[in-house]
């Protein structure tokens, strides 16, 4: 993944300082250590670009990366941008066969100071620009010999210009308007740019920029030959991410839930019923998501079965490579993401494009690569989501899921009634006093060393995203099963005070729990009612067929609580990064 950022300028003085302010935006990308260049001082530190204090000499252009370590350690010398000679260059991707070209480099005596696959294409470019001194054909060539994805910005000594090249990994271009109208950025995202500007040039793969001031020329990155480009406006607000009254954004974007609902169902009839029409024009529909959005597409799934009798089938994009052959012609390709950049889901969506398949999606950003990639596509709305772990946009995209699986059955307005019900339950429920008892709940939890969830029907896949939730901010192992299969084998592991939350209240799920309290379980029920079997009880309201999204809310408190009351930064966990631009 990781954020890349740069400016070409004659308006901005201080080009290393803002892009460091940009990159500050673009965190959620990477937070593992980040680098900034201008024409000749480089900065680089491991930790958080949000921390960082650091000056540069006055510049007028500035490169600079956040980093998500994937080859090579979180380190300095790791860190971007590379230098090698006179290119100096930030790289956000993956070079697959790095390995083969660092082994002919190294054979000609050339020496790497980082074990990063980018290192080596900045020698890359170096050695072709040695042979053609041409760099436009020189970052040509290099990207022929590169297997992966990448989106690199480059720096030569002795040139005035940025160049900039995009195969599969994310980078749009900010033209600078008004007191910027001299000025070009380039970014993986928006975000980082968009004090500035909000005209864009999406480039696409296998394209190519050199940009220089407010002079900015396209090329296909293979034939070399010059493409023309829409000016495009966004119509995205800066929207300033502000915690307000609260201490971490996880806890306030949980809060947010009481209008995001709301928002997510907020689409005119015509919009959901032509969604619909897509749907239901092919010959099989695949989902595919990661992580939690894969969780939500699994909680579809049984939306679907039950509400319009539709059979969906749910697979980890990361997974879809065993399934490609059955993609042709009549297959649905339904992507579910939060960020719509994830790099799995759009390798799976760039082959379906090829075979012909159509392509609906759910994003959270409008203008994100794979809402732009589909034939079909939806946003709910649920705003800026700045935290890694994913909250409100979880329940908002359960609840247009659910909508949609109403709308397949012709009953849109019985869909709308049930989630308009939940959203004013929901107001209700996110209160402080609730907010209070949960983290009671938590102080009790918090030095357990594994937590079991189960959850039946469309709780179960409520049990595996709670499991996520709880894992990824609070690093206390935790799991989830269907409730059915804990007998299978994970009740081996049950002693006494093993806690089990469990999710719903029906005759079986309680039958279960029964079974893991007789082994000496701590049960904590998760239910719109009380029950004898619950030690301790979360409620929720009573939502009918929306019951799986009122049962996320309170895990995401529960999860908060355990991470801050264990000393931990909910927004920003170790390892993580909230946009996956890498496979
Ligand atoms: C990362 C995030 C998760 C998210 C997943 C898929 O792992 O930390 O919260 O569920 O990516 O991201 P997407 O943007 O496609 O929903």
């Amino acid at each position: 993944m990781c954020g890349v950022f740069a400016i070409s300028s004659s308006d901005i003085q201080n080009a290393g300082e803002k892009v460091i302010e940009g990159l500050k935006k673009l965190e959620y990308r990477g937070y593992d250590s980040w680098g900034v260049a201008t024409s000749d001082t480089i900065i680089k530190q491991v930790g958080k670009i949000s921390e960082s204090t650091s000056h540069f000499p006055p510049d007028t252009k500035a490169i600079g990366h956040s980093r998500w370590a994937t080859h090579g350690g979180v380190t300095k010398e790791n860190s971007h941008p590379h230098k090698y000679k006179s290119v100096i260059l930030v790289h956000n991707g993956i070079f697959e066969n790095y390995l083969t070209e660092k082994e002919r480099l190294l054979e000609k005596g050339e020496v790497f100071v980082s074990n990063t696959d980018s290192e080596v294409i900045a020698h890359l470019i170096q050695e072709q620009l040695d042979l053609s001194h041409n760099i436009k054909s020189a970052i040509q060539n290099v990207a022929q010999m590169i297997i992966g994805r990448f989106s690199i910005i480059v720096m030569v000594e002795g040139y005035n210009e940025i160049f900039v090249a995009r195969r599969g990994s994310p980078l749009i271009i900010g033209r600078g308007k008004d007191q910027y109208a001299h000025t070009t950025f380039v970014a993986s995202d928006i975000p980082a740019f968009l004090e500035y500007t909000n005209i864009v040039n999406y480039i696409d793969d296998d394209e190519m920029a050199i940009i220089h001031n407010d002079h900015v020329t396209f090329y296909d990155l293979d034939s070399g030959k010059e493409k023309e480009k829409r000016n495009i406006e966004v119509s995205w607000k800066e929207e300033i991410a502000d915690k307000g009254e609260y201490n971490h954004f996880m806890i306030k974007e949980i809060f947010d839930q009481k209008q995001s609902l709301t928002a997510a169902i907020n689409h005119t009839d015509q919009e959901i019923k032509n969604f619909i029409s897509d749907l239901q024009s092919g010959n099989g529909v695949y989902m595919i998501a990661c992580g939690t959005a894969h969780k939500v597409c699994i909680a579809a799934e049984y939306y679907f079965s039950y509400i319009a009798g539709r059979k969906i089938n749910v697979v980890p994009a990361s997974e879809m490579p065993a399934f490609e052959r059955f993609i042709n012609k009549k297959t649905i390709l339904f992507a579910v993401s939060q960020s719509g950049e994830t790099a799995d889901i759009l390798e799976v969506l760039e082959f379906g494009k090829k075979r012909g398949a159509k392509i609906l999606s759910i994003t959270n950003v409008e203008s994100s690569s794979i809402a732009r990639i589909s034939d079909n596509h939806l946003s709910i709305h649920a705003g800026k989501e700045k935290a890694v772990a994913s909250t409100k946009a979880t329940t908002s995209q359960m609840a247009l899921l659910l909508l949609l699986a109403y709308a397949d059955n012709n009953r849109l307005n019985a869909g709308r009634l049930v989630l308009q019900d939940l959203a004013s339950n929901v107001n209700d429920l996110l209160n402080p006093r609730y907010e209070k008892y949960i983290k009671s709940v938590a102080e009790t939890l918090k030095d357990s060393n594994n937590i079991f969830i189960i959850g039946r029907n469309s709780l179960y896949p409520i049990a595996l995203e709670s499991a996520i939730k709880i894992m990824e901010v609070s690093y206390i192992h935790a799991q989830g099963f269907a409730a059915g299969e804990m007998k299978h084998g994970p009740i081996a592991l049950i002693e006494k005070n093993s806690p089990c939350i469990v999710l719903g209240c029906d005759n079986e799920t309680i039958s279960n729990a029964i079974e893991l309290k007789s082994r000496g379980a701590k049960i904590i029920g998760v239910a719109s009612e009380n029950h004898m079997i619950f030690d301790q009880w979360l409620k929720i309201p009573s939502a009918g067929t929306a019951i799986s999204i009122a049962s996320v809310l309170p895990i995401q408190i529960l999860s908060y609580y355990l991470a801050t009351l264990r000393g931990l930064d909910p927004d920003m966990p170790r390892n993580l990064a909230k946009s996956v631009t890498v496979k």
